[in-house]
């Protein structure tokens, strides 16, 4: 059976860094959820045409990491037709050998329930704000804006909301560096599969 890593928490909290680095260190393969909303809001007409149809070329477009491409995201993520069509996808990615890391909003609560370790990762949303500017090269106070928008229509749409599963460890990173973080999700990792 594969191991499968769910992690969620609100926009740019450093859940995508974790997953990236656990993909990594375990040589399990890593799916950035996100991409896909972001690339159903960008492709513009249908969002539910755009779902169905999406294609593999549609996550490598370069415009999908900015804020209004978050924006999109976010509202088309909130249509549950959308996001059952991009269900199986998500979950046959999970099923692979060795493992999976996936990333997003609902991973550990609809996704992948049975996930082996399933991390809540958060920070306050200055930090994330400051981080997520300097990374897109965009207005720290106009990616703070954003990324709040973003969180309360995630947090309080009917279908999938942003929320830990009740079986998620939660990890604050919001005065930790970035090794402190991967460590801690590491070790986390490795205690899950000693017990596996
Ligand atoms: O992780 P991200 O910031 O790239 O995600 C962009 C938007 O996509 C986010 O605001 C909400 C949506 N999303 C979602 O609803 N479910 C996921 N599993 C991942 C992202």
């Amino acid at each position: 059976m594969p191991f499968t890593i769910a992690i969620d928490g609100p926009a740019a909290s450093g859940k995508g860094t974790i997953a990236r680095a656990l993909s990594q260190r375990f040589g399990f393969h890593h799916l950035d959820t996100g991409l896909l909303y972001r690339a159903v809001g960008a492709k513009g007409g249908d969002p539910l045409s755009a779902a169905r149809e999406l294609q593999p070329g549609d996550l490598e477009r370069s415009d999908l990491r900015s804020n209004e491409a978050g924006q999109a995201a976010s509202r088309v993520a909130a249509i549950a037709e959308v996001r059952a069509a991009l269900v199986e996808f998500q979950r046959s990615f999970a099923r692979t050998e060795p493992g999976a890391v996936l990333d997003g909003r609902d991973i550990g609560t609809v996704i992948c329930p049975a996930a082996e370790l399933k991390l809540y990762v958060i920070a306050s949303d200055e930090v994330r704000a400051s981080r997520r500017a300097a990374e897109i090269g965009a207005d720290a106070a106009e990616t703070l804006a954003a990324l709040r928008e973003r969180d309360a229509r995630d947090a309080a749409r009917a279908t999938a909301p942003l929320r830990p599963a009740e079986d998620a460890v939660t990890l604050d990173t919001t005065e930790m560096s970035i090794d402190e973080a991967v460590a801690q999700a590491i070790r986390l990792v490795e205690q899950r599969q000693t017990r596996s």
